[in-house]
């Protein structure tokens, strides 16, 4: 097996400048690189949001917390937990008039099977009219917290009977009142990743809740390691990434096609989170290589560099910066 990944990345390695040769169009901005480090305790932001005001970034890492970056001065504070557990054992700590986890069970954790405990916020969306932060939780399902944050509201943990394991990431429909959102797996829980990928698991599931009605819609199922979503500006296609086929699936939404789903693109590595930038294209997250970015047509844009970034599970563009989150390291890396 570690022969044949080896193999496979050697042969996957050879096709890095095709991609770079789709390029097109002009010169992408010369961008420079620096990393914004978590601190003590903290790993694994696996995807960065920014609120309705423009703070930021947020972002969720492995022991169940939700840190905001205040400024140079203060750093990150702690803004939410998904884990009413985490929180019950911290009480401590709130009545002391402050709201910190740091002698918490859960703080510091990271890759752990007590991650089912104590939470592990991977997808992070902002209702930029409300300012409540949506987020997909691969422990404790959806959720929602108001803009004070604290400890997260639950608004589904299963969909048409079957539990959530896996959950990964989403994307919002705001106007429309919807939250697109992915089950990885239904049998494999987060910190069991390993053996998701290793199983050939196909039960993944792309989803849609409507706040309106609080019903869940399964828009597709039998997905190999369902991971990143993203809406279309106008929302007339939904793209899902299939980490383990590196391919990226579209459904469409509306028009004559609605409800057919097809190959969007192929990837030459694993595609993590997708998000999308107010041009209407699409940031990719791949490993083992840098992220690239598409548009709609999926023609190759940019590809960022592999000598800057090691390892990345998201990429979100504000106004030309890209903030850009990883899993398993333990700063942000963006953009100037
Ligand atoms: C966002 O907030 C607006 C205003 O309250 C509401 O109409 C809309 O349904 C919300 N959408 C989501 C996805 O929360």
């Amino acid at each position: 097996m570690k022969n044949q990944v080896v193999v496979l990345f050697w042969l996957l390695s050879l096709s890095i400048p095709l991609a770079l040769a789709q390029t097109r169009g002009g010169q992408p901005p010369p961008r420079r690189y620096h990393r914004l480090p978590l601190g003590p305790n903290a790993v694994g932001p696996e995807s960065v949001a920014f609120d309705c005001q423009g703070r930021g970034p947020y972002v969720g890492v492995s022991d169940g917390r939700i840190l905001r970056w205040e400024n140079p001065q203060v750093g990150w504070t702690e803004f939410a937990v998904t884990s009413p557990y985490s929180f019950s054992y911290n009480q401590a700590e709130l009545m002391g008039g402050r709201f910190i986890f740091r002698t918490g069970r859960c703080h510091g954790l990271n890759n752990s099977p007590m991650e089912q405990y104590c939470g592990r916020p991977l997808g992070l969306k902002f209702n930029s009219t409300t300012c409540e932060l949506y987020i997909a939780d691969s422990s404790f399902g959806l959720l929602r917290v108001g803009r004070h944050g604290g400890v997260a509201v639950p608004l589904a943990n299963s969909a048409e009977g079957v539990p959530f394991r896996f959950l990964n990431a989403l994307d919002l429909d705001i106007e429309g009142g919807a939250v697109y959102f992915t089950d990885t797996s239904s049998y494999f829980n987060r910190w069991n990743f390993q053996r998701a990928m290793s199983t050939g698991d196909r039960s993944g599931r792309l989803m849609r809740y409507d706040l309106v009605t609080g019903t869940i819609t399964v828009l597709l199922r039998g997905l190999s390691f369902a991971n990143g979503v993203a809406l279309s500006k106008n929302k007339d296609f939904v793209l899902v990434a299939e980490t383990m086929t590196s391919q990226v699936t579209r459904l469409w939404l509306t028009g004559p096609r609605a409800g057919v789903s097809e190959v969007f693109l192929h990837l030459y590595g694993h595609p993590d989170n997708i998000n999308r930038n107010a041009d209407g294209d699409f940031w990719i997250a791949q490993n083992p290589y840098p992220p690239i970015k598409v548009d709609e047509y999926g023609r190759v844009l940019e590809a960022l560099s592999g000598d800057e970034i090691v390892d990345s599970s998201d990429v979100i563009e504000i106004r030309n910066t890209l903030w850009i989150g990883s899993v398993v390291q333990n700063y942000l890396v963006f953009t100037t």
